[in-house]
């Protein structure tokens, strides 16, 4: 099967490139390099040995789509790209929902002119909103988003419900991520972000590299063990394998549509995460406790039963192997 990847440069796109070459599916890229590097193709040929084939397009240009789909043999598409910033969301709602309604409902629109209706979403536990309890399970269904970045995601996955209601010939997987974090063992590819992070680990990893001189720790009096935020970590290289248990499930069972949460099934809280970054690495980690990021809540981690049982997937890699796999990558970045 060959598989058009979008945002495939990026750092959940790079790793399952890297797990889609490795189960020997073909690929195809397309990366517009908003928030990924166009060195990344070399790495992940670097790792496994294949060659793979790049548009840097974006998705708003619906001809460039077309000209992907004209030129290659696609089976099925794997879609990752789109903004993904929550604090950037919110002081930039058009932008957000353009982007990320517009370039989705392109794709859709050509995959369904090609008749290629095999679709596997990268969703997010955000969708969820506040559900009123900290194990978050598929049935509990869409809640109310709390910024437009997980509006957008909700609004896909509704967009994707009504195509499959239109026609029953889709086979699409929404596939909904928690905390994801860590870097492939080889350390050539992993999360980098632009700027200053936004999400907790890349903000370690900076920290950690004196490239920012403290992290701040949004808030130690919520209801949790330690009294900060408690999230389920995954890692990277575990969720990039849900994604082939998810194609594979589409291959076996054609249409349909299925959606699975991708997490650890536990959480951690942050004092947890920077502890046990600091024990693995050899590493102090300069922080300091200050209020609550505003949209914060106290705990969620995943019900992952149904991946489970469905797909047979599972999570495999501890918290020490993320902050190790982390920080490998970080100091091959810095050199
Ligand atoms: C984790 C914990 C913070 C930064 C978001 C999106 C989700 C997905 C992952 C894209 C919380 C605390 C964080 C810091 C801190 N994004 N924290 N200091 O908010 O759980 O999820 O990112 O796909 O959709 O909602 O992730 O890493 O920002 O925060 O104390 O500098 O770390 O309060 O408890 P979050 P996060």
């Amino acid at each position: 099967m060959r598989i058009l990847v979008t945002g495939g440069l990026g750092f959940i796109g790079s790793h399952t490139l890297v797990e889609l070459l490795e189960n020997g599916y073909e690929v195809i890229v397309l990366d517009n390099l908003y928030n990924s590097e166009a060195k990344v193709k070399e790495k992940i040929e670097k790792i496994t040995g294949k060659n793979i084939k790049v548009y840097t397009e974006d998705l708003l240009n619906k001809e460039s789509i077309e000209k992907i789909f004209d030129e290659n043999k696609i089976d099925g598409v794997i879609h990752f790209a789109g903004y993904k910033a929550v604090g950037e969301s919110v002081k930039k709602p058009l932008m957000y929902y353009h982007n990320n309604l517009m370039s989705t409902i392109n794709l859709l629109e050509i995959m369904k002119d090609k008749n290629v209706k095999s679709f596997i979403f990268s969703s997010s536990a955000t969708i969820y909103g506040d559900p009123g309890t900290p194990k978050y399970v598929e049935e509990l269904g869409r809640g109310k988003t709390t910024n437009p970045y997980g509006t957008t995601k909700a609004m896909i996955e509704q967009i994707l419900e009504d195509l499959y209601i239109s026609d029953n010939e889709w086979s699409i997987s929404i596939l909904r991520y928690f905390n994801p974090i860590g870097a492939h063992s080889s350390g050539l590819i992993g999360e980098k972000p632009n700027g200053i992070p936004n999400n907790l680990m890349p903000y370690i990893l900076k920290v950690a590299s004196h490239e920012l001189e403290i992290l701040n720790v949004f808030g130690n009096d919520y209801d949790t063990p330690d009294g900060t935020g408690v999230r389920d970590y995954i890692h990277v290289v575990d969720l990039a394998k849900g994604h082939v248990s998810a194609l594979k499930k589409i291959e076996e069972l054609g249409k349909g549509l299925y959606v699975y949460n991708l997490g650890s099934g536990r959480g951690y809280s942050v004092l947890e995460l920077i502890n046990t970054f600091e024990r693995v690495n050899g590493i102090k980690v300069n922080y300091k406790i200050v209020e609550r990021r505003a949209g914060d809540l106290a705990e969620y981690y995943a019900d992952s039963s149904k991946a489970l049982k469905e797909l047979g997937w599972k999570t495999e890699k501890t918290l020490e192997d993320m902050c190790r796999d982390s920080w490998n990558f970080m100091k091959k970045e810095i050199g």
